[in-house]
């Protein structure tokens, strides 16, 4: 799966966003940045070392760009139109799917019209990986906006090898039956060789819908694909379907980290903010899924009642700009900021407010600075399929000290086990769970840390990525010394 050649690529990813986003500044010039969210973050440092080549979009509509070299990463733009945004993007995959597979937090939006269009948007991603992919090539389809790739690619490109992997939650089989077009969705998926969830549960859900919707059984009875993948049989292949959690390049957020111009950063970032006590951090895309309005509550909570002390705490939120144009999005800011207000009217001083709130953007420096100047990272989403952030936290924490508040609903709970778990919906839970988190002896700050820490270290993005590509191409016989290679699956976070 190395280069990319005069006949194409020999490894292709898929996703809807291209690693870095297309800007437009106030001067009227461009420049392209790092794009947001976790696929990216995850997936551009373990394809930057192998020569791959990326289809996606640059975030702007209605730009026709050619394919460009981007330090050895190629990189394929799909056109989207501005009725393409609104309709495939902000439409059905983040007013429709996004809350349909992240438990109906909102009720999500069945529009004909929207769904054309993410059948014509797919159509056009599969017709760029045709277009791009050497013959016999890997091609690694991502995330929920683009479900009906496999399929389509598969109907044009029989001799390439398919992977698919969903960032998010697969829902549960109840709600995903809500889905007008659910029928079309799982056998869009079924055009790959491998579908990776991030948890068993995903898997399993995902088996019981290609049996009850179209006839599919499973070679091995779906409650089993708890601890083993399953497999389908599709117009005479198998396709094969497993768990694999993704993670982080802990090894470049330790070594950050560990730089004494990181400390000394840190250092600054809480003398600016008067030297609190114990510093408290959010970081987060603006999403009604990540529970921020939780934490926050949780935190008035705890003031209100006067269990800590005002004078001695700070929190930073940061707040990560996200689909804006889309109406939930809006009132949750609103709502967001609306408490950050209330919070640091009743409990800040002048030049001292209780929550510093920034709805940017932040290079990954200054992230690290923030993650070791706090001394209890929060983390709080109502449904996650991993969440990365808490990863991140937890491997910039090389001295061990450090805490981490960690909803049960993100699907990184099922490994980072020592982490004080909450439930969000628990506001008395979540404020128990802060106060815990202040006040914690450092003896067993430490010893949590620890677990949590070698949990990152030892499980990270390269070893994801490696036990899904083994598994959908496996190395040459005569270098296999084991069994075939099996997805990495943890024990699920919450059950249904
Ligand atoms: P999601 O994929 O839903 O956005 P994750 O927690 O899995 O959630 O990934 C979020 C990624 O975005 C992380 O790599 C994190 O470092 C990054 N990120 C979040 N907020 C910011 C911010 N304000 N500035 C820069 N990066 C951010
Ligand atoms: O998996 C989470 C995810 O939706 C990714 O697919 C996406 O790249 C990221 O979050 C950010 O979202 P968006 O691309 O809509 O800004």
């Amino acid at each position: 799966m190395e280069a990319t050649t005069g006949r194409g690529a020999d490894f292709l990813v898929v996703a809807n966003r291209l690693p870095v986003d297309l800007e437009k500044l106030e001067d009227g010039t461009e420049r392209w940045r790092p794009s947001p969210g976790g696929l990216v973050s995850a997936l551009e440092p373990f394809l930057r070392g192998r020569n791959g080549a990326w289809v996606g979009w640059s975030g702007r509509p209605d730009l026709d760009l050619e394919s460009f070299d981007d330090n050895g990463l190629l990189m394929h733009p799909v056109r989207l139109s501005s009725e393409e945004v609104r309709d495939y993007y902000e439409g059905f995959s983040n007013a429709t799917l996004w809350p349909l597979y992240h438990d109906v937090i909102v009720t999500p939006v069945f529009e004909r019209s929207w769904w054309d269009s993410y059948v014509q948007v797919n159509q056009r991603f599969a017709d760029a990986a045709a277009a791009t992919a050497a013959p016999g090539a890997t091609v690694w389809v991502q995330d929920y906006q683009l479900q009906l790739v496999p399929g389509m690619l598969r109907e044009q490109r029989p001799d390439l090898r398919i992977g698919f992997f969903l960032h998010i939650p697969f829902p549960p089989v109840e709600l995903f039956m809500q889905l007008p077009w659910r029928t079309e969705v799982v056998r869009g998926l079924l055009g790959a060789d491998v579908v990776g969830f991030q948890m068993p549960l995903g898997a399993q859900n995902f088996l019981w819908l290609a049996r009850r919707l179209l006839g599919l059984e499973s070679s091995k009875a779906a409650v089993k694909v708890r601890s083993r993948p399953g497999s389908v049989p599709m117009d005479g292949r198998h396709v094969r379907v497993g768990a694999f959690p993704i993670s982080i390049n802990a090894a470049a957020f330790d070594e950050l980290a560990r730089q004494p111009q990181t400390a000394e950063h840190a250092r600054l970032l809480r003398a600016e903010m008067g030297d609190p006590h114990r510093l408290l951090l959010g970081v987060d895309r603006l999403d009604y899924t990540k529970g921020i309005d939780v934490r926050l509550r949780a935190l008035r909570e705890l003031l209100i009642s006067k269990r800590v002390d005002p004078a001695d705490l700070a929190m930073v939120q940061l707040a990560i700009p996200s689909r804006e144009r889309v109406e939930e999005y809006q009132v949750m800011r609103r709502s967001i900021e609306e408490q950050v207000g209330r919070l640091n009217g009743e409990f800040g001083r002048v030049g001292r407010p209780i929550v510093h709130y920034l709805h940017q953007s932040m290079d990954r420096d200054e992230l690290v600075a923030l993650y070791c100047a706090a001394d209890v990272m929060v983390v709080t989403p109502l449904r996650d399929g991993m969440n990365l952030v808490c990863k991140e936290y937890v491997a910039t924490r090389h001295g061990l000290d450090g805490a981490l508040v960690l909803s049960e609903f993100a699907g990184a709970a099922s490994e980072l086990t020592s982490a004080l778990l909450v439930n969000p919906y628990d506001l008395d839970g979540v404020t128990h769970a802060l106060e815990r988190a202040l006040t914690m002896d450092p003896r067993e700050e430490r010893g949590r840390m620890r677990a949590l820490h070698r949990q990152v270290m030892t499980h990270d993005v390269d070893r994801w990525a490696r036990s899904f590509l083994d598994f959908l191409d496996p190395p040459e016989p005569a270098t296999v010394t084991g069994p075939e290679p099996e997805p990495a699956i943890g024990a699920e976070a919450g059950s249904r």
